[in-house]
């Protein structure tokens, strides 16, 4: 991983320090749902939360299930709008179940707002969100993840999913890139 490394300018947060955050979310919701009538829904955004929820179902030892939702936030129209672009749809029925909706970064927090507000139309049960990285000093609207792994001063971030133009997702660790980079 020293080819791609060239690119940073310092690491924030390095793989250890990452499954130590995720281990620690396993362990509250494995606390939080280990009573559920049925198991809680992880649901995975696409694409940038794929690699911390790879990491966080490691963790769990109670039953699970999995699924996946691809969602832009609307960025162009009103803030009222709470419109989402929906990119890929889950596939199982959410109807009274138990959500958690794994993020990789909530920032302004528009798309978890959305996506809160897009679930809630599925009828579920309950909705949580268990996001791999909070950059609460960027926030918009008022919305905060249930679960969080480590927090980050409003930097732009890059690895363990987190992407510059498509790219640096596949990074064990999480950094910033060097400004040469963008441009
Ligand atoms: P929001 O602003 O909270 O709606 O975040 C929207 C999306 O922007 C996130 O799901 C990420 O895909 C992306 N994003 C926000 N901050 C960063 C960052 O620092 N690096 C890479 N992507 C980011
Ligand atoms: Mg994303």
């Amino acid at each position: 991983m020293e080819n791609l490394k060239r690119d940073i300018e310092k690491i924030l947060f390095n793989h250890e320090d990452i499954v130590h955050a995720t281990k620690r979310v396993a362990e509250q919701i494995m606390e939080d749902y280990k009573n559920s009538e049925q198991p809680p829904v992880l649901l995975c955004t696409l694409k940038g939360a794929l690699p911390f929820m790879g990491e966080l179902i490691k963790h769990i030892d109670i039953h699970i299930v999995i699924d996946f939702i691809d969602v832009a936030s609307y960025h162009g129209g009103t803030e009222s709008t709470g419109s989402i672009i929906l990119r890929k749809d889950v596939t199982m029925d959410l109807e009274d179940r138990d959500v958690i909706i794994v993020e990789d970064i909530v920032d302004t927090g528009r798309t978890l707002k959305h996506l809160i507000t897009y679930l809630k139309e599925r009828k579920v049960k309950s909705i949580a969100c268990a996001s791999l990285v909070d950059k609460p000093e960027a926030r918009l609207v008022d919305v905060q993840a249930d679960y969080v792994g480590v927090e980050s001063p409003n930097e732009f971030l890059v690895g363990f999913g987190l992407d510059y133009d498509e790219k640096y997702r596949n990074l064990p660790y999480i950094g910033v890139l060097k400004p040469e980079v963008y441009s």
